[in-house]
């Protein structure tokens, strides 16, 4: 089978079609024939060498979390799923035994880890971790939902956002920030969002942005945020200073949660104006894969769309990088095998 694998972790460059053996499935295990694998910033960190996960020693190696097909093959002890069953993954890698496996929620297990190698043909997963795909939700669609939406889903609900809430996303254009634009709408809560882009941020209006900033100048943005409202939380995947922003435009008793660092990964904060305003500021990864069916009915039920800007054959898995790079796209990226 074909894989766009990671040859050299010099950015988009560094990708090439590979050939490789097909999987078989383990007990416990299923192969799924890839028809969509969406792609994450958490893919372009470990093809630019920025992340602690993958180093040379792993190369080639075959990244893809969020994977939808139709499953091919199933392992011994398999009954949850059957070949020809059009399914989803949860890349959610778990131990099972840890205190948060028992007891939940499942993304806080002690040994926390993500499924990779979506990229390619054909992909072997935990088939526990298979959702079958109801009538009216394509792979392609399908694919575009677990880690950015997930992730959103799950941020909104640690912040317990509530109809007529302000949520404050700085970066609103991208997986997480238009996931978090559109399930606050689904919730009945406003937005405010930035961007360095006006046509990307027009675009997030239509998916129901309320307020849009094109800036990246922190300082002009807290004023503009507030001049609309003062948020009730903020959803904050780029930290670097937009963590000290953010805390500055939230209000009294307002919630932080952060998920992401692409602006960077040391914050400061205000100590004595969080005390002071009872703020709290919250880390949060992923989502439980019941997050993820939810999600899966609320898009068969019509309720949103996950934002696809654009769909890449497996040989052009390098544009796909390139275009998230370049800070082209609004919402996700999902390559075809
Ligand atoms: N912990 C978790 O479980 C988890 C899960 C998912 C994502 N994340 C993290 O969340 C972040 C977002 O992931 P994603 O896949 O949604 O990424 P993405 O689609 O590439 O996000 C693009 C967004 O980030 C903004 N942006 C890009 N570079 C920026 C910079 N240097 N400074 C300020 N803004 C910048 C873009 O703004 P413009 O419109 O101006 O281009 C756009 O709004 C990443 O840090 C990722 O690692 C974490
Ligand atoms: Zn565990």
């Amino acid at each position: 089978m074909r894989a766009a694998a990671f040859t050299e972790l010099i950015g988009p460059d560094g990708v090439s079609v590979i050939d490789r053996d097909d999987p078989e499935p383990g007990p416990g295990e299923a192969v799924v024939d890839v028809a969509a694998c969406a792609i994450n910033r958490h893919d372009l960190w470990i093809l630019e060498g920025d992340s602690a996960m993958v180093d040379a020693d792993d190369l080639p190696f075959v990244t893809g979390l969020d994977v939808a097909g139709t499953v091919r093959e199933v392992g011994d002890g398999v009954s949850s799923v059957a070949p020809g069953d059009a399914v989803v993954l949860c890349p959610n890698e778990t131990c099972g035994e840890c205190r948060f496996c028992r007891e939940g929620p499942e993304n806080m297990c002690e040994n926390f880890s993500l499924y990779h190698g979506g990229l390619a043909e054909a992909a072997r997963v935990e088939a526990d971790r298979l959702l079958p795909l109801p009538d009216g939700v394509d792979a392609t669609t399908a694919a575009a939902i677990p880690t950015a939406y997930m992730t959103a889903f799950h941020m909104l609900r640690r912040a317990d956002v509530g109809p007529g809430d302000l949520v404050f996303v700085p970066g609103a254009t991208g997986g997480v920030g238009v996931a978090t634009v559109q399930l606050a709408d689904i919730i009945g809560a406003r937005t405010v969002g930035t961007s360095s882009s006006e046509s990307k941020l027009e675009r997030v209006r239509e998916l129901g942005l309320d307020h849009g900033i094109r800036s990246t100048d922190t300082d002009e943005i807290r004023e503009r945020v507030a001049e609309i409202g003062t948020p009730d939380a903020v959803i904050n995947h780029l930290g670097g200073e937009y963590t000290e922003l953010g805390q500055h435009v939230m209000r009294r008793g307002g919630t932080m949660v952060i998920c992401g660092r692409t602006a960077g990964g040391t914050s400061s904060i205000d100590v004595a104006d969080f005390f002071l305003g009872h703020k709290r500021v919250v880390g949060s990864t992923m989502g439980t894969q019941d997050d993820l069916r939810r999600l899966v009915d609320l898009v068969a039920e019509g309720e949103f769309e996950p934002e696809i800007d654009e769909t890449f054959p497996l040989e052009e898995t390098a544009d796909a990088f390139a275009a998230m790079r370049d800070r082209e796209s609004v919402g996700k990226l999902v390559v075809e095998p």
